[in-house]
């Protein structure tokens, strides 16, 4: 079933509603949305799409150059974050909380693809960079962010995570994550499901969900995926713009829910 909405189009195998009306819920909440690694890519795409549904968004990037070419051509304002630096990411929930006093949707999308190659070739300075930004990044964005979401209405937090994290599709003969040998990028998004799983469960009154891009046309892999970024972003801006009560520790992609494992 096709379900096309103003501008969230999600491809449904069930008949669950989704998303709920995202353009009017959004404008009416004036959501406030904070989003890391969104000066390129999925979290760029995500920025506008988000700013076309009414949001207030803040573009989180680590290059000020970048981050403020991506704000100002978008219509946000550029918060300086680094997810591997306590005092970059101290700073930017500093700053939210000085300006804008809360934040409404945390958007966990800064991500690295690190080596492929021989794995045996793997590094522990490999492991510990990827690691640093795709999952203990995301522990200290949300740490810190947390404050500022406790004072919204509605908290949700989405980690932009990835089926190459799930066991179940990358033992997928069908699948193409099945195809690929890429274990520190794997490993690192089945961490980061599981984080959101245990954040769901331990997260009491924040909405916690995890969604899939799909494979998508980005730096992050010499722009070979199929999809563009607007496809890609399709889990991401559903999870943003959902209604209260939608539902806690889901992984989500463009086509409804996937299998965790
Ligand atoms: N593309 C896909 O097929 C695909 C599929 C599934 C999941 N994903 C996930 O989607 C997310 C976005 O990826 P993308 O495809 O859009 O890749 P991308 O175009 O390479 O964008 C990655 C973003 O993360 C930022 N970033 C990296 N390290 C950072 C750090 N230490 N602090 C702050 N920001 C940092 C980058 O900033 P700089 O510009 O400064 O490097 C960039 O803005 C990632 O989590 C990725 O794993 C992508």
């Amino acid at each position: 079933m096709r379900v096309g909405a103003k501008v969230v189009v999600v491809f449904l195998p069930s008949k669950r509603p989704w998303p709920a009306s995202a353009v009017g819920t959004s404008i009416e909440r004036m959501t406030i949305t904070f989003i890391t690694g969104a000066n390129k890519g999925l979290g760029r795409e995500t920025a506008r799409r988000l700013i076309e549904c009414g949001h207030t968004v803040l573009i989180g990037a680590r290059d000020r150059e970048r981050g403020e070419e991506a704000a100002a051509a978008l219509g946000a304002r550029y918060v300086p974050i680094d997810v591997t630096d306590d005092a970059s990411v101290a700073d930017a929930a500093a700053n939210v909380a000085e300006h804008e006093g809360r934040i409404d949707v945390l958007i966990n999308n800064a991500g690295v693809h690190g080596p492929a190659g021989d794995p045996g070739d793997l590094t522990a300075a490999d492991a510990l960079a990827v690691l640093d930004v795709n999952v203990i990044g995301v522990v200290r964005t949300t740490t810190a962010f947390l404050p500022l979401l406790r004072r919204s209405d509605d908290p949700a937090i989405v980690n932009v995570s990835s089926g190459m994290g799930s066991l179940a599709l990358t033992h997928d003969p069908d699948r193409p994550e099945s195809r690929v040998v890429v274990p520190l990028y794997t490993s690192s998004k089945a961490a980061l499901t599981m984080l959101t799983t245990q954040y769901a469960k331990g997260l009491k009154g924040i909405r916690v969900n995890a969604a899939d891009p799909g494979y998508t046309a980005t730096d992050l892999n010499g722009h070979s995926g199929p999809q563009t970024v607007t496809e890609g972003t399709d889990a991401i801006v559903a999870l943003a713009t959902e209604r209260p009560g939608a539902g806690t520790g889901r992984f989500v992609s463009r086509h409804g829910e996937i299998a965790w494992s």
